[in-house]
């Protein structure tokens, strides 16, 4: 007979003379000539109650043994159930333990801290709060190829190993076969990269923007999806050193075209959350954050407003605020900064543009003002930047004299250079956090908490 899941189980629509589930015991309890079992499969946050009774054969051995954590395969009638909360219930014919758990199992039914949690990753998605957040990772993820692919984007498949620093932030993990003790020198007395596995000097990508950039100026609408690596050593509660990102990439948009697509990206994936996993979110919306679904649903009602960078100084500099960073026209706005725009002077997300030249990378295109480039951020309540992107420089010569200014080498960019050489075109953007969109989603307020293994400073464990 074929196994259904809890989920199945839950939602069917009549009963059944005979069914198989299985999956994990959360918890039971015993009356007098039976016991409750709650099982869980991690189909759906509910449980199925299974209910043994003392006339099953072997029940007194079995029963004994079904504590949580044990997994066991339940054989039985599906039935309307009497008791509350739940429409269905199985009635066992035979209860098969498969796996004990016993008393050092970790995850006995009480609170336990998001901390112990974090170093029990194994068993964390056992946890019903993690089943939820993983099954709307599952979900997201999905959502994020239907919202491009339903749009006519091409899926771009970008290399892990570059040797292009993107962001210029200088935040690599570096990939190499030599060994780190003992590297070949060259004649100056430096490493000799032309001994190492790919003959240059090589790199986890920061983003897969670059290339991004060569498919969308061949194939119009392109995006990314995949894993992103950064060796900046921010302890934060938004800063993974493994994250996953979002990036599609558009030639014939410009910034505000950009931004339009920004912000239509973000709403889609929260109303395709809200709908697809309405039973995982109230699990955080009781748990984890109570103003979860108004702030979401706030946040669908009304336009992102658009704030230009200096206009975002000024309101700053008017709120009066006692800033740990003092706020100065040319410098980056930090978290403090952007948390006070989003969540006390617009209380709904912003997108901060054009911003100071200086503070952003080589690629991004130079306003008329010279002092400024076409960026774009998403501040949203809660996390802070959520997006970053913008237009690109399409014109050779001021690309080419950026260049210069950051201190670039041209021969290794003239791949990314002859897309301006031949047929350029203005083309625009940006980079959505997966994690930082997950944890907007679901109000988890760590990383570490969105990310089934999560690697931060200090912290590769399993
Ligand atoms: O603003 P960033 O650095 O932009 C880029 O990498 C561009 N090349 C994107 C583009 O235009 N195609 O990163 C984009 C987003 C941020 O807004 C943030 O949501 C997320 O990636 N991000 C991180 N998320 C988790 N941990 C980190 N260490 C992150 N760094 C950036
Ligand atoms: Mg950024």
């Amino acid at each position: 007979q074929n196994p259904t899941s809890v989920k199945d189980a839950l939602h069917a629509t009549a009963p059944a003379e005979s069914i198989l589930v299985q999956g994990w015991v959360r918890t039971r309890r015993d009356a007098k000539a039976f016991s409750f079992i709650e099982l869980n499969d991690g189909s759906c946050l509910k449980n199925l109650q299974v209910i043994a009774d003392a006339t099953m054969p072997g029940y007194a051995e079995v029963v004994q043994k079904l504590t949580t954590g044990a997994s066991i395969r339940v054989q039985g009638e599906l039935i309307a159930s009497k008791g509350q909360g739940q429409a269905w219930e199985v009635k066992a014919a035979q209860v098969e333990l498969m796996g004990a758990a016993g008393s050092t199992y970790p995850l006995q039914k009480k609170g336990h801290s998001m901390e112990f949690l974090r170093e029990i990753a194994h068993l964390r998605p056992r946890a019903n709060l993690f089943g939820a957040v993983f099954r709307v990772r599952s979900r997201l993820a999905y959502a994020v190829h239907q919202y491009y692919q339903d749009r006519g984007y091409v899926y771009v498949h970008t290399p892990i190993i570059t040797g292009s620093d993107c962001e210029g932030a200088g935040e690599l993990f570096r990939v190499s076969t030599l060994d780190p003790m003992n590297p070949p020198k060259n004649e100056e007395g430096g490493v000799d990269y032309e001994q190492d596995f790919f003959a240059r000097p090589t790199y986890l990508t920061v983003s897969g923007q670059l290339e991004a950039e060569v498919f969308a100026c061949a194939l119009g609408k392109v995006y990314t999806f995949g894993p992103t690596f950064r060796a900046e050593n921010s302890n934060t509660s938004r800063h993974a050193s493994e994250f996953w990102m979002i990036e599609p990439e558009m030639a014939f948009v410009d910034l505000a075209g950009n931004m339009d697509v920004a912000e239509d990206f973000v709403k889609y994936l929260i109303r395709d959350v809200q709908e697809h996993c309405a039973d995982d979110l109230e699990i955080f919306g009781k748990f984890v954050d109570k103003g979860l679904k108004a702030r979401l649903d706030f946040v669908l009602e009304r336009p992102f407003q658009r704030v230009s960078y200096t206009e975002a100084m000024d309101i700053l500099t008017a709120s009066g605020k006692k800033w740990e960073h003092p706020v100065k026209w040319g410098d980056n706005l930090q978290s403090e900064h952007e948390r006070y725009l989003a969540e006390e002077h617009f209380k709904c997300p912003v997108t901060v543009y054009n911003y100071p030249k200086e503070i952003k990378p080589f690629y991004m295109r130079l306003n008329d003002d010279g002092k400024t480039v076409t960026a774009m951020d998403v501040l949203v309540p809660g996390i802070g930047e959520i997006v970053g992107g913008s237009q690109r420089e399409e014109r050779l010569d001021v690309l080419e004299a950026n260049m210069d200014h950051h201190g670039l080498n041209k021969e290794d960019y003239s791949w990314y250079l002859d897309l301006r050489r031949y047929g350029s075109v203005p083309h625009s953007g940006f980079g959505l956090g997966f994690e930082r969109m997950l944890m907007f989603v679901t109000g988890m307020a760590n990383i570490r908490d969105v990310i089934p293994f999560a690697r931060t400073p200090g912290n590769a464990a399993f």
